[in-house]
């Protein structure tokens, strides 16, 4: 069997993290690929190199600063993952997701996922941002599933149900938020892949044809966890690309044009962000 990690790794984690920090957060940011710039606006910053927590794996893609930043944004305490882990880089998914049960065991109540996707809802353009309102799992319904393995009850239970695991009032504080400040926010269903290719337009055509509107390689294991653990969860994709459903299409996407988008969609998501927690910070 895999190895899993137990409850008192969990804490171990959790402990040290407190021992570093004074901050007792409530909220968790997670900052997806070309994202990490809105950690730099955290105030009484705490920086912990994912390096030196313990269990934490070490991030190795390009444009994840790897780090956990704890503090104050927007009157709230927060403790934002700058750079996430991703499944293609090698790691379990019990090791993708360790860091939302180490917030879970922080005290984090709600969570806030973001990521980079690419666009299959024709409609989406790049530099729109999506409401996760769903997702399809494709790592899952192939067996891989971050739950896998002895159940933890101190988290929750055996076979959590999943038709409710993205917060319908959270969704509501979104949109409340993006209509107040004149931002367009899509909504839609994300579909989940491994990766780290690219899909062929075969699939893309196919995973439209399921009822995708964005794709990409994280957030669902992350959302899984958290929603096992009892947290809310919001989840923001952007769409950095538009998915390429014709086969002869001359253009392919690449990380550079995920990573580019970013410049454009930071401002907006941050925006948004920052609304958000503005309201959460006054509930
Ligand atoms: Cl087109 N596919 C996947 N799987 N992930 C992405 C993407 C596409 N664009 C950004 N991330």
């Amino acid at each position: 069997m895999e190895t899993a990690f137990t409850l008192a790794d969990y804490d171990r984690a959790a402990d040290f993290i407190r021992q570093r920090s004074p901050h007792r957060p409530r909220l968790g940011l997670i900052l997806g690929s070309g994202l990490s710039g809105l950690a730099e606006q955290v105030e009484e910053a705490d920086i912990l190199p994912y390096g030196e927590i313990p269990h934490f794996p070490q991030s190795t893609v390009a444009g994840h600063a790897g780090r956990l930043v704890l503090g104050k944004l927007a009157g709230m305490s927060v403790c934002v993952m700058q750079g996430r882990f991703h499944y293609y880089e090698g790691y379990s998914l019990q090791q993708v997701t360790l860091p939302v049960r180490v917030m879970a065991r922080l005290g984090v109540e709600t969570l806030i996922i973001t990521n980079a996707a690419g666009g299959l809802n024709p409609a989406f353009a790049v530099g729109d941002l999506m409401l996760i309102e769903d997702h399809i799992n494709f790592l899952g319904m192939a067996g891989h599933n971050p739950l896998r393995g002895p159940n933890l009850e101190a988290f929750g239970t055996r076979f959590p149900a999943l038709n409710n695991a993205y917060s319908r009032s959270l969704r509501e504080l979104a949109q409340a938020v993006a209509a107040e400040r004149g931002l367009t926010l899509r909504r839609g269903v994300y579909v989940a892949v491994a990766g780290p290719n690219f899909e062929t337009p075969a699939e893309i055509r196919f995973l439209r044809q399921a009822g995708g509107d964005a794709v990409g390689m994280s957030t669902v294991p992350e959302v899984i966890v958290a929603h096992h653990a009892g947290m809310r969860v919001l989840a923001i994709s952007t769409i950095t690309n538009l998915a390429i459903a014709e086969p002869d299409s001359d253009h392919a996407p690449t990380h550079e044009e995920v990573m580019d988008a970013g410049t454009i969609i930071v401002p907006r998501l941050t925006r948004l962000l920052l609304g958000i927690l503005e309201r959460l910070a006054g509930e």
